[in-house]
């Protein structure tokens, strides 16, 4: 008989699940364990702490609806989503924009809208308008790219947060013209702080963080035969630019406010550009690290027996 101890559990572990058939799921359960293990080793796990974990993960479950995603925002706040897509990133076979996080705001059935539209419904705040190109690794524009955008309003809340949740704010998608070209109107992007009244926000209260996000707006960036682009775009000299609670600022999204630009379509208001590069799809691997919040509730259908 095998002897189960401190050291002999890990293969104990490894040899059950040896069977499993798909070699991904394999390898990432194999491994998982295998640090799983490593950690508890490591920190000396107590089982106090141990039920600290799960009474913490059950409270971060039970903290998620189909208008919030504790779970997501977990994972923002440890780094891992960031890194979920360092490594997005780097399986690209062609040079593109970086990309950002998705986080736990994103809406799949955002309003189709025209070029130039504003994305404010309700919100009040300074108005600016955002504008620049779609374009392959090569620098050519890609006709007719869908840009999906949201950002947060002038409270640092998105819409999900802030009132009836059926009513959509400060989001849009757009097609860009046949040179790749977009501009919309929104708002002047703003900080905020990450949700605090749910268990992530214990966390980061006990870690002395100070749980803001340095002001951005969101892209979904998507053409056929093209690696979808999740990104955002932050703004230079904001307070928490060199402290992100969640990690998301690459130094090539950070951009600037011109108050004047006679290059803008829109020279009256006060403007960013930013040209996004797309690379070419060789694989259909997703880079959405997050995801609307209703869809991951939704249940999938159970087949029934006759
Ligand atoms: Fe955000």
């Amino acid at each position: 008989m095998r002897v189960i101890n401190e050291t002999t559990i890990t293969d104990a572990a490894l040899d059950q699940m040896s069977s499993t058939p798909d070699p991904r799921l394999k390898q990432i359960m194999e491994s998982l364990v295998r640090h799983l293990h490593d950690f508890a080793r490591e920190v000396d796990l107590t089982p106090e702490e141990w039920l600290a974990g799960i009474k913490f993960l059950t409270s971060v479950g039970q903290t998620c609806t189909e208008h919030r995603q504790e779970f997501i925002l977990l994972s923002d706040t440890l780094g891992l989503s960031s890194l979920t897509n360092a490594l997005h990133d780097k399986r690209a076979t062609e040079a593109s924009t970086k990309s950002s996080l998705l986080g736990p705001f994103y809406r799949h059935d955002a309003p189709m809208m025209k070029l130039g539209d504003s994305i404010i419904s309700r919100s009040k705040g300074t108005e600016i308008v955002f504008y620049g190109k779609v374009t392959d690794a090569a620098g050519k524009g890609i006709p007719n790219a869908l840009v999906q955008i949201w950002e947060p309003d002038e409270t640092g809340n998105y819409d999900l947060q802030n009132h009836d949740p059926s009513i959509m704010d400060l989001r849009g998608c757009f097609h860009a013209d046949a040179e790749g070209g977009y501009y919309f109107r929104g708002l002047c992007p703003l900080g905020y702080m990450i949700p605090m009244d749910g268990p992530v926000g214990d966390m980061i209260r006990a870690q002395k963080r100070h749980g803001y996000r340095p002001a951005h707006i969101h892209f979904v960036i998507g053409a056929p035969g093209y690696r979808e682009l999740v990104t955002a775009l932050y703004i230079e000299g904001d307070a928490h630019i060199d402290s992100d609670t969640v990690f998301g600022v690459v130094e090539s999204l950070v951009t600037k406010v011109n108050k004047k630009d006679p290059d803008s379509p829109l020279p009256y208001l006060p403007s960013i550009r930013y040209d996004f590069q797309l690379a070419r799809e060789t694989d259909k691997a997703s880079g959405r690290v997050g995801a609307d919040p209703s869809q991951i509730l939704k249940k999938t259908p159970v087949a029934t027996k006759a």
